[in-house]
């Protein structure tokens, strides 16, 4: 598959690695995309740099992992580019009310309404990541979406990098797992994702996922 990264820093070039370590084309974008020679290096041939409205062009999966203070500034950049394409966001958000709608994601979705978008590798650091890949019992992943394409391709992105998707709930339930959030930092193997998630539940009043 081709894959494109919105923001090729610490998360979003460890991402990239992985994706071209498992045999998908790489298009690694930022506001500056003739600095990302060293993250092109680390991609095996698989990888190019690119400005960002020709790396969401160029990918069937975008992986969205720009700082959250530029986040709207990267929509605002991939354009139209952005509509009918699977898009994996990666952030959390900082500055925000946890309490109050809407959560990061659902700020995303709002910005760019015609992706089809899916949150997930967002709850754990890559020192933790690097540390459980690829090792059994496989590190869960939550994903929260509506939509079942991206949720299927999420999956697949996560399963390839070595990690095991579990889904979480759709757009609703995607602050769950956000900055402050009770699966933020929850690292569970996929044997104990119900559980951690059940757990996650049980904080917010029954039928109301917002927790007000
Ligand atoms: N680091 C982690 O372990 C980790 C884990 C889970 C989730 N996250 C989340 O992932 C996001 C990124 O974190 P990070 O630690 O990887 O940050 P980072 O190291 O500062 O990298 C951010 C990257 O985004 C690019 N960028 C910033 N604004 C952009 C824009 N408007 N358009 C395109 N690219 C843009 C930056 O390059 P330019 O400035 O050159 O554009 C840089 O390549 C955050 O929301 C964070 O919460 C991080």
């Amino acid at each position: 598959m081709h894959i494109g990264v919105i923001g090729a820093g610490e998360l979003g070039a460890t991402l990239a690695e992985w994706c071209a370590e498992s045999g998908h084309d790489v298009a690694v974008a930022s506001r500056h995309p003739e600095r990302l020679g060293n993250v092109v290096d680390h991609l095996g041939g698989h990888g190019a740099a690119m400005p960002v409205p020709e790396a969401v062009t160029f990918a069937d999966v975008v992986l969205f992992a720009p700082n959250w203070e530029t986040a709207p500034e990267a929509i605002e950049l991939a354009g139209t580019t952005l509509d009918g394409k699977i898009v994996i966001d990666a952030t959390n958000p900082t500055g925000t009310d946890l309490m109050g709608a809407p959560s990061g994601f659902e700020m995303l979705l709002r910005m760019a309404p015609r992706a089809h978008w899916a949150k997930a590798l967002n709850t754990l650091s890559t020192d933790v990541l690097q540390r459980r890949r690829g090792h059994d019992p496989l590190l869960a992943e939550f994903v929260c979406t509506d939509l079942s394409d991206a949720r299927r391709a999420a999956s697949m992105v996560i399963r390839d990098m070595g990690f095991a998707p579990y889904y979480a709930g759709g757009v609703e339930a995607a602050w769950l797992t956000e900055t402050g959030g009770p699966l933020q930092q929850t690292e569970v193997d996929v044997f104990h994702a119900k559980d951690a998630l059940a757990e996650a539940l049980m904080t917010t009043p029954h039928g109301d996922l917002r927790g007000r």
